[in-house]
């Protein structure tokens, strides 16, 4: 197993958020995770890179215990994350945002132009500011940028919010591209029907725990998965500023 989650209870200072959660994803597996609003779905992506301590329960990754070590560290084992928010500096060009990312001495990551071949939406614009860029532009260079370390595992949450069907379709296109390559995929989506549709596995939050479990087309075809989670329209913000 690639990634262990194990019985994880956490969130902010006193704020219990999630409990008892336990997730895993195989080396070269999409695994999707869903829920409403306010599930805890940030707060357990947020726990898994770092950004969170757990409370309780650990979690291994690559067979290394990761859940007291930095956001750094983390990264610097293998684990991309894309943050829901904030995800790219908005005074900085392209080019600045991405060497934000690059940990790693350039052996051992993507050169940038590599990077940007894998990126045709930023290619050529290395000295544009990123507030500049329209909202799917923006997704696809948060999404260069955590894959500049060329990581192991890739953590997304809902990198499609806010966008138009039509670059929603881009950007999970892309994540198909990515998997193709052999990078393993951990991904929170609001578009729970299309998120299940290209993942292998998925897990379902509710209230801040683990509801359902399983490949992903059980899901699918789960009328009471059809009637709880995959009918819900929402409304989802992403800070542009
Ligand atoms: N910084 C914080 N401090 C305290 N509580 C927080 C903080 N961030 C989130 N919460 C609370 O944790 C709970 C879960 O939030 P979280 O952001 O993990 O949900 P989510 O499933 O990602 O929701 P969404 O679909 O809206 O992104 C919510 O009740 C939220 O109010
Ligand atoms: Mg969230």
């Amino acid at each position: 197993m690639m990634l262990e989650v194990t019985n994880v209870t956490g969130g902010y200072e006193k704020a219990e958020v999630i409990h008892d959660i336990s997730i895993e994803v195989e080396r070269k597996e999409f695994v999707s995770i869903i829920g409403p609003n306010g599930s805890g779905k940030s707060t357990l992506m947020k726990t898994i890179v770092g950004f969170l301590k757990p409370f309780s329960g650990q979690i291994i990754f690559d067979n290394k215990r990761i859940d007291k070590k930095s956001p750094n560290k983390i990264a610097k084992l293998g684990i991309g994350y894309v943050p829901q928010l904030n995800n790219v500096f908005s005074s900085l060009t392209i080019h600045e945002n991405l060497e934000m990312g690059a940990y790693l001495p350039s052996k051992d990551r993507y050169s940038y132009s590599e990077l940007y071949d894998l990126f045709p939406a930023i290619k050529g614009r290395e000295a544009e500011k990123a507030k500049n860029l329209s909202g799917g532009e923006r997704q696809m260079l948060a999404l260069a940028r955590a894959m500049v370390n060329k990581p192991a595992l890739l953590c997304l949450d809902e990198p499609t919010a806010a966008l138009a069907p039509k670059l929603v379709r881009e950007i999970l296109n892309k994540l198909i591209e990515i998997r193709e390559s052999g990078t393993t995929i951990l991904l929170i989506e609001q578009n729970a029907k299309q998120s299940l549709k290209i993942s292998d596995r998925g897990y379902v939050l509710a209230i801040g725990k683990k509801v359902h479990e399983g490949p992903s087309r059980d899901l699918l075809s789960s009328q009471k998965i059809q009637e709880h989670y995959l009918g819900i329209k929402k409304v989802s913000t992403i800070n542009n500023s």
